[in-house]
């Protein structure tokens, strides 16, 4: 308890959960990018992901903990934080250079309001019930058609590449920054290991995009993809 309460401790937390919602972020690409191998292949690996059954359950709550984790600590570290210095600084002079430093608070909470809206989207299929029902020709529900009908529209596509470009400037500061939390580099190598942060969150910011633009652009259609 000790140890938590001290902000070495909330910082430590802080890091461990969000690699580990970085690892899923990263898995959950690779999983989307099926689409681009048409319905069949995106709707195959759903219905195996369901039928882990247990596992799946263990996974999902396994990734709650490590999200209420990271949100707690987060602001739990920012009250203490403002409790330290409760008088703002009359010339704010931040050591913190990037934008992405700058706005970890604004970005989490777009982060978070971009995952509410994704849940009731594709998961819980209450905000376009219209097109969530579909099933495929092997009786399985059609997550292709889904994402595809979903993102022909541009108000959703938009919202999409708004929320994602939020999770991506969050991980271009947040990736570097817990790997010195967790005293994974040292002075020398903070600098490489902040811009390695800065690279995947652009590489995860082009495939996930990619996906809406695709569909946009009609490469990724209802039928499959173009050839
Ligand atoms: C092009 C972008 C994305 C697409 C097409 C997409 C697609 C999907 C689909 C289809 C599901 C429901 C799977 C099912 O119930 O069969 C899902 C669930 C989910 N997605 Fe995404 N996703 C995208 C981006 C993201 C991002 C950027 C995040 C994280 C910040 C994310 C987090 C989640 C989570 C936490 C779930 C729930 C997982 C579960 O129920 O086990 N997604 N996504």
């Amino acid at each position: 308890m000790r140890w938590y309460r001290s902000s070495i401790g909330k910082k430590v937390l802080m890091a461990a959960s969000g690699l580990v919602l970085l690892g899923f972020v990263a898995m959950h690409l690779l999983g989307n990018l099926l689409i681009y191998q048409g319905p069949d292949a995106l709707n195959a690996y759903a219905k195996k992901l369901r039928d882990l059954g247990l596992l799946l359950w263990a996974a999902r709550g396994g990734l709650l903990v490590a999200l209420v984790v990271h949100v707690w600590t987060s602001i739990a570290l920012s009250l203490e934080n403002r409790r330290a210095r409760p008088q703002r600084y009359a010339v704010q002079r931040t050591r913190e250079t990037t934008i992405a430093a700058r706005s970890m608070l604004v970005s989490g909470v777009m982060v978070t309001a971009y995952l509410v809206y994704h849940l009731l989207h594709f998961t819980f299929r209450v905000t376009n019930p219209d097109i969530s029902h579909a099933m495929d020709r092997f009786g399985h529900p059609d997550v292709y058609a889904m994402v595809v009908l979903s993102f022909q529209q541009p108000a959703i596509s938009i919202a999409y590449i708004i929320g994602m470009a939020a999770v991506c400037l969050h991980l271009s500061h947040g990736i570097g920054s817990a790997c010195q939390s967790l005293g994974l580099n040292d002075e020398r190598t903070i600098p490489a290991v902040a811009f390695i942060g800065r690279l995947i969150a652009v590489v995860l910011f082009i495939g996930y995009t990619a996906i809406p633009l695709s569909v946009l652009a009609g490469l990724v259609t209802i039928r499959g993809t173009l050839p």
